[in-house]
């Protein structure tokens, strides 16, 4: 029989070296506090998901509906979808997750971008798997340095597009030639959380390569322009034989009936969706433009967050005190590798001018 070194049960190896996911701050000093610290909705949620919401706590005693048959059916006609290819999470994060246990394990490999969502190496290492990481051009993802960084242990390849935290994208061209230069048995994971955000023209979430290949999922969430983050809400779209594996490892209820509830309502409420955009848009070129005149340099951003790169007399650790100070609260950069840098929220308008004034003091 063998022991532990310290007589009591061990992890699997690599768990102790992850490091974990660290959530933007929550609160500061100061009588009004803007949390713009987790791209979180400044509109909050639709009235008609509140409703759906509050109607639910009648039934709390009840197990959900394990399939989420009536989200997935509002999904599927929402988007023109098969709602059986639809699988719903406890947030995507949640779906990450899950794809990574279905498809990686000891020995394999998985492949992310140098400053992509944080929850992918903590999803890769938790399966036994070795993160590979492919460096970006300008922050932006770099399809050539993904395909470069393939070998013969890679199984899974995730890209966020938009990514969090830099706000950059990659147009759907790049992602099929992506796609294309994969070997057809790696898994691509497109993570398209911010992609109700994107105006560009050249953008696509990546549901017609799903549609087309057996190797493409695409995750996307209520927490950001739905504004359900409390309720942990997210779906993925897949091949058939990707939605049966996770179908097969989630945890049979792993959607609340509130969230259900909440979901379909939200997502049958176009107007409260497209109030919210519009807020997006007249905000994110309101900011980029404030914010670079004060001499901060502006990652343009098609999500509801800006990459904000402090000069070198200013370090970003003073701005985020400063603002702290001013009831502001951003995200520290350094787990992303990118210490000079906040990344902000797009908030409503109080919170945005409070930003801005605070910023100008700062750089004075
Ligand atoms: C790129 C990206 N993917 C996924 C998520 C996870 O969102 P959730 O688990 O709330 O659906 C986030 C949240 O910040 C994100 O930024």
């Amino acid at each position: 029989m063998t022991t532990s070194p310290q007589g009591r049960p061990e992890p699997r190896p690599g768990i102790l070296s992850i490091a974990p996911y660290v959530p933007g701050k929550s609160s500061a000093r100061g009588a009004k506090v803007h949390k713009l610290s987790s791209n979180e909705s400044p509109l909050g949620a639709s009235p008609a998901a509140i409703e759906a919401y509050r109607t639910a706590a009648a039934s709390l005693e009840r197990y959900p509906d394990g399939s989420a048959t009536a989200l997935r059916q509002a999904i599927a006609a929402r988007y023109g979808l098969a709602a059986d290819r639809i699988v719903c999470g406890a947030g995507s994060d949640e779906l990450l997750q899950l794809l990574a246990h279905g498809y990686l394990g000891q020995g394999d490999e998985a492949i992310y971008t140098q400053h992509g969502f944080l929850v992918y190496p903590i999803a890769i290492a938790s399966n036994g798997a070795k993160a590979i990481v492919a460096p970006e051009k300008n922050h932006t993802a770099d399809v050539d340095a993904i395909l470069k960084a393939v070998t013969p242990r890679t199984k899974l390849v995730f890209l966020a597009n938009p990514n969090n935290p830099t706000g950059t994208y990659l147009p759907f061209s790049e992602v099929k030639r992506l796609h294309a230069g994969l070997p057809a048995h790696v898994l691509l994971v497109l993570d398209a959380a911010y992609a109700e955000f994107v105006q560009a023209n050249d953008y696509e979430p990546g549901l017609a390569l799903v549609s087309e290949f057996d190797n493409v999922v695409m995750t996307r969430t209520f927490s950001k322009i739905y504004g359900l983050a409390a309720l942990r809400l997210g779906w993925a779209y897949c091949p058939a034989h990707v939605a049966d594996v996770l179908n097969r490892i989630r945890g049979p209820f792993n959607v609340s009936a509130a969230a259900i509830a909440a979901g379909v309502a939200a997502i049958n409420d176009q107007s409260f969706m497209d109030k919210a955009l519009a807020h997006n848009n007249t905000w994110l070129a309101w900011l980029t433009k404030e914010i670079t005149a004060l001499g901060i340099a502006v990652t343009p951003s098609v999500g509801n967050f800006l990459l904000l790169h402090f000069p070198k007399d200013k370090p970003a650790a003073s701005a985020d005190a400063f603002l702290l100070d001013h009831g502001i609260v951003v995200r520290r950069m350094e787990g992303y590798g990118l210490p000079q840098a906040l990344r902000l929220s797009i908030g409503d308008e109080e919170a945005n001018h409070a930003v801005v004034a605070a910023l100008r003091e700062f750089m004075a």
